[in-house]
């Protein structure tokens, strides 16, 4: 029987990255996006493909929808094997210019929703006695944001704290939870900055380039599967050699 594999933010960027090499490996794949319409189009693309994957509508920073989306797949499946919260946002502006609202969205969807699904999932997963889950984080909860995003490296340090905590809450239940730490990924996200910022984040990688989406996705694929039994709590970093700690 495939293993369910649930990917948040799957609509786009590093998650559609995911959700595609899941289907590749032979994973029953869910993906939740709150663009309704881009995520029908990737299920659609993928069906021609040969892929048979489903698509439920989430904003993943709102409770009655993250309970839903975890109803819907007990419902359709009876399991969820695989989660992987990758829903991020970020909102560029300075300290001192970032409104409280636009902080606190940040925190919602980087931080609370990926608390969110792992509460939800983890009277499934303690059931199955058997999961994985892995966060997208990013190399910004160590460094601190270097494109003036002050609510976005304080949610991913979170994210990284939660981490630890859902993988020592769970173990005893073998399901392991570890998170990726990308760092320059081209995406829409990395599209927004400005071409002397993209020159000045690539002479500092030596590797000497962004990353891809695919690149992202093969480091979840690994955490996700049987081969990653001992790694729990662990935060795999992703980034060209940005940041060697
Ligand atoms: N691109 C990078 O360089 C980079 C670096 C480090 C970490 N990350 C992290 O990787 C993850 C994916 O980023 P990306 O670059 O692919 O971004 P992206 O903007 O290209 O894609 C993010 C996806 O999440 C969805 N999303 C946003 N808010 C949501 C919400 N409230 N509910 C449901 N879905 C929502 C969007 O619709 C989109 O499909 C994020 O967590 C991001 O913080 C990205």
């Amino acid at each position: 029987m495939k293993r369910v594999v649930l990917v948040t933010g799957g609509a786009g960027g590093i998650g559609r990255a995911v959700v595609e090499t899941m289907a590749e490996r032979g994973y029953q794949v869910v993906a939740c996006d709150r663009e309704e319409e881009k995520g029908r189009a990737l299920v659609a693309e993928l069906a021609r493909a040969g892929y048979e994957l489903s698509f439920l509508p989430c904003d993943v920073s709102k409770e009655e929808e993250v309970a839903a989306v975890i109803k819907a797949i007990e419902h359709d499946y009876g399991r969820l094997e695989i989660l992987v919260n990758n829903a991020g946002i970020i909102r560029r502006r300075t300290g001192e210019e970032i409104s409280v609202a636009d902080w606190d969205a940040v925190f919602a969807v980087n931080a609370r929703g990926p608390f969110l699904f792992c509460k939800y999932v983890t009277p499934i997963m303690k059931r199955q006695r058997w999961g994985r889950i892995v966060n997208i984080s990013s190399v910004a909860a160590k460094t601190g944001d270097i494109t003036s995003a002050p609510g976005y490296g304080p949610a991913k340090a979170a994210l990284d704290c939660l981490t630890k905590t859902f993988a020592r809450e769970l173990a005893p239940y073998g399901v392991t939870v570890n998170a990726v730490a990308p760092h320059a990924i081209e995406t829409e996200m990395s599209a927004q900055w400005s071409e002397e910022k993209r020159r000045s984040i690539i002479a500092a990688i030596p590797l000497g380039r962004l990353g891809t989406p695919r690149e992202v996705a093969a480091a979840v694929a690994f955490l996700a599967s049987e081969e990653a039994s001992f790694i729990t709590g662990a935060i795999l970093d992703v980034n060209g050699g940005f940041l060697m700690v």
